[in-house]
C-alpha cells in the first residue's frame, strides 16, 4: 500500500536520510525503530510533504504521493500525527475531531466515524465537551490519533506516541492502534520504545543515522543481537 522508496533528504546543506526505501502494507502495523536523531521524523515529514526530499518516491496504491501539503497527502490517504501533536487546545475534544474530517463532504458518514472513534475511545467521549487542553497528556494524545482518523486515511503515521506517556497508557494506546489496523488502517509506527513496538508491529526496521540497517518480522527483530544490545 505505502512504499517509499530510496528517499534522500536533508535540511539545506545537511543530508539526513540517505536512501531510505520501506513498505507498509494494507492492515498491517510496521515499526520504524531508531535512536533520537536517526532521521525518523524526517522520514515522516518527507513522506507527507512538511519537506521536500532531494530523491526518492512515495506512492500509495503504486500512485505518487503529491508530496507538496499534509492535505494533499491526506487526500491521497496518509495522515501523519506529529510527535507535538498540534491540536487546537482551546477548542473542545468533539471540535478537534469535528475538524480531523475537514476534507470530507459526507455527513453522515462523518458522523458514523465519530461515534465509532468514541467507541474506541471511550476517555474521549466522556470529556467530548472540554478544551484539549485540560485532558492528560495519554488523553491528548489519543485525541491526536482519532483526529486523524477521522480523515478516513489508508495509512496513519504516528511519531513517537509513546514518548513522555506512563507505560500502562503508552499500553491502551497501543492496544487500540492494533485495533484500528484490524479495521483496515496501515499503520506506520515511529517508536524509540523497541520493546513495545515490536509487541504491537509484526514487521519493523531499523533506522540507523539516515539508513536503514536491519529489518524483518517483529519476532526476528525482537531476537536480534543488534536490537538487543541497542534498543531494548
Ligand atoms: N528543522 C531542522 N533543521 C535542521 N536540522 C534538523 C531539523 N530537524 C531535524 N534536524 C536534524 O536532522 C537529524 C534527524 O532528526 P529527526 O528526523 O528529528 O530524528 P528522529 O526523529 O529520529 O529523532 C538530526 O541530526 C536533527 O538534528
Ligand atoms: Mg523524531
Amino acid at each position: 500500500m505505502l512504499s517509499v522508496r530510496d528517499i534522500h533528504a536533508g535540511y539545506g546543506a545537511k543530508s539526513v536520510l540517505r536512501g531510505v526505501s520501506l513498505d507498509v502494507p494494507r492492515g498491517a502495523v510496521v515499526t520504524l525503530l531508531g535512536a533520537n536523531g536517526a532521521g525518523k521524523s524526517t522520514l515522516l515529514k518527507s513522506i507527507v510533504g512538511l519537506l521536500q526530499p532531494t530523491s526518492g518516491t512515495v506512492t500509495i496504491n503504486d500512485k505518487p504521493l503529491p508530496n507538496k501539503t499534509p492535505d494533499r497527502a491526506l487526500k491521497a490517504g496518509v495522515s501523519l500525527v506529529p510527535e507535538q501533536r498540534e491540536l487546537f487546545l482551546s477548542l473542545s475534544v468533539a471540535d478537534n475531531l469535528r475538524l480531523g474530517s475537514f476534507l470530507r463532504r459526507q455527513t453522515r458518514e462523518i458522523d458514523a466515524d465519530y461515534e465509532r472513534l468514541l467507541t474506541i475511545f471511550p476517555r474521549l467521549r466522556e470529556r467530548a465537551s472540554q478544551p484539549a487542553r485540560t485532558l492528560s497528556g495519554g488523553e491528548q494524545q489519543m485525541l491526536a490519533i482519532a483526529r486523524a482518523l477521522m480523515g478516513k486515511p489508508s495509512v496513519l503515521l504516528l511519531d513517537e506516541p509513546s514518548l513522555g506517556l506512563a507505560p500502562k497508557i503508552v499500553e491502551e494506546i497501543f492496544t487500540i492502534i492494533r485495533q484500528i489496523s484490524s479495521d483496515g488502517t496501515a499503520v506506520l509506527l515511529v517508536e524509540q520504545n523497541a520493546a513495545m513496538a515490536l509487541d504491537v508491529a509484526e514487521y519493523g526496521y531499523v533506522l540507523d543515522l539516515g539508513e536503514i540497517t536491519l529489518q524483518g518480522d517483529a519476532q526476528t527483530l525482537r531476537s536480534s543481537p543488534v536490537i538487543q544490545n541497542s534498543y531494548l
